[in-house]
């Protein structure tokens, strides 16, 4: 390297260091809330801890640099720290829920569509009937994340308790519902419950506040076959659960992955990524529905390269479908998954050769189930087998 190119690259490297240090030391929690955006926020219960300094990021050495990697990558805004709560500390995930462009896009969306201009809190409107058109829009340019079937106006069912919301309260559901629906699901789904989702500790201006759920599993892949197993039976459980347990609503996963799955110390595997969902309620108050509605829907394999293909109106047409056992099984434990990581059973010890073979075609069985097979079945044989290798073996 010649005498010119050590000068530039010093020189880099005091101006990235230089960045990144102005930027760090901007980042303030208070300042993060925005709350000058509110009533176009997510709500603010969680203000009073979050000012009174129970709340706080940077609470750790990893911290610091988990923070400052999402700093510099200015990815989606997740930032980690502490939630002081009755004299214990609980690890959390402070989430802006989307990048700064994507903020940016949605408040010059409020500015064109609503006429708010400078103050945003002047807005007083009564956005009911703004939350069923927003639910039932379907053009290119709006990307609904959530979708609500059969029926996307009895958007009730999605309502904190069911509850009637202040003009207020309705306005920071619209902006979860256009911005990001996470905290909506979050609230229905309560992770007291035993629901695998994040605990919902509040939302400051266009913050949340949610448990740090532990290590996505994409990072796991080295870890012992055993524990990978078990993973791969949690992650199956999941998809089951958000299917059939809640008695009204099934809760679809399209954008799961192992980067979205993540494992607590304690083994407790948590979905942390709901951004892109579809709800159906199983028991809608319309009468007026197909005799199709009953039968359950089978998601139909399309092979295709670094993708994963589903009919959103497929799934919503029917009040069952198998789209969770289909969308794990292909993004999550199969070789074929779109983020390209290898399969989540693989190297198993020798003496387990056998139960992974049969695991391996059962797995490929339930992307592309052989005619008359069930994935449900097909996915109860996978965690039997795991169990039972678990048993013997592990
Ligand atoms: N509640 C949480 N607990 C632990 N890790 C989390 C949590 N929420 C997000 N993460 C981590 O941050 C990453 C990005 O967050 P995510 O909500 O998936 O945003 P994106 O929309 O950018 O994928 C996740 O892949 C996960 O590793
Ligand atoms: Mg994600």
């Amino acid at each position: 390297m010649n005498v010119y190119s050590t000068i530039v690259l010093n020189g880099l490297i005091v101006i990235i260091s230089f960045y990144v240090y102005k930027s760090y030391s901007a980042l303030n929690i208070i300042d993060l809330t925005e709350l000058n955006k509110c009533p176009f926020c997510y709500g603010k219960t969680a203000c009073t801890n979050l000012f009174n300094g129970n709340i706080k990021m940077n609470s750790s050495t990893s911290n610091i640099f988990y923070n400052l990697i999402n700093l510099v990558l200015n990815s989606k805004n997740v930032y980690y720290g502490s939630y002081k709560h009755q004299s214990s500390y609980k690890d959390i995930v402070v989430k802006k829920l989307a990048n700064d462009n994507e903020l940016k896009n949605f408040d010059t969306y409020i500015r064109t569509r609503f006429g708010v201009y400078s103050n945003f809190q002047k807005m007083e409107k009564n956005f009911k009937t703004e939350i069923s058109k927003f639910l039932t829009t379907s053009t290119n340019d709006v990307d609904v994340k959530l979708k609500l079937c059969p029926d996307p106006h009895a958007f009730d069912i999605l309502l904190p308790d069911g509850h009637d919301l202040s003009s207020e309260e309705y306005i920071h559901f619209y902006t979860m519902l256009y911005v990001n629906p996470e905290p909506i699901l979050m609230q229905i789904l309560n992770a007291s419950h035993g629901w695998p989702v994040p605990h919902f500790y509040g939302s400051c201006g266009r913050l949340v506040i949610v448990e740090n759920c532990g290590t996505r599993i994409s990072s796991l892949m080295d870890s012992d076959w055993c524990h990978r197993a078990k993973l791969a039976r949690d992650i199956l459980h999941l998809a089951h659960n958000l299917t059939y347990l809640h008695d009204r609503l099934s809760v679809y996963l399209t954008d799961v992955s192992l980067d979205n799955l993540v494992v607590s110390e304690e083994g407790v595997v948590k979905i942390v990524d709901l951004e892109h969902t579809i709800v159906v309620d199983r028991h809608p108050s319309s009468t007026d529905l197909p005799q199709s509605w009953f039968l359950p829907h089978h998601s139909y394999h399309q092979s295709c390269d670094n993708c994963f293909a589903y009919s959103a109106d497929e799934v919503c047409a029917h009040r069952i479908s198998d789209h969770n056992f289909y969308a794990v099984c292909k993004e999550v434990l199969s070789n074929t998954t779109t983020l390209g990581h290898q399969w989540l059973l693989h190297s198993p010890p020798p003496s387990l050769h056998g139960e992974t073979s049969l695991l391996s075609s059962l797995i490929e069985s339930c992307v592309d189930p052989p005619p008359g097979v069930l994935r449900k079945n097909v996915a109860a044989q996978i965690i039997q087998t795991i169990d039972q290798a678990l048993l013997e073996k592990c």
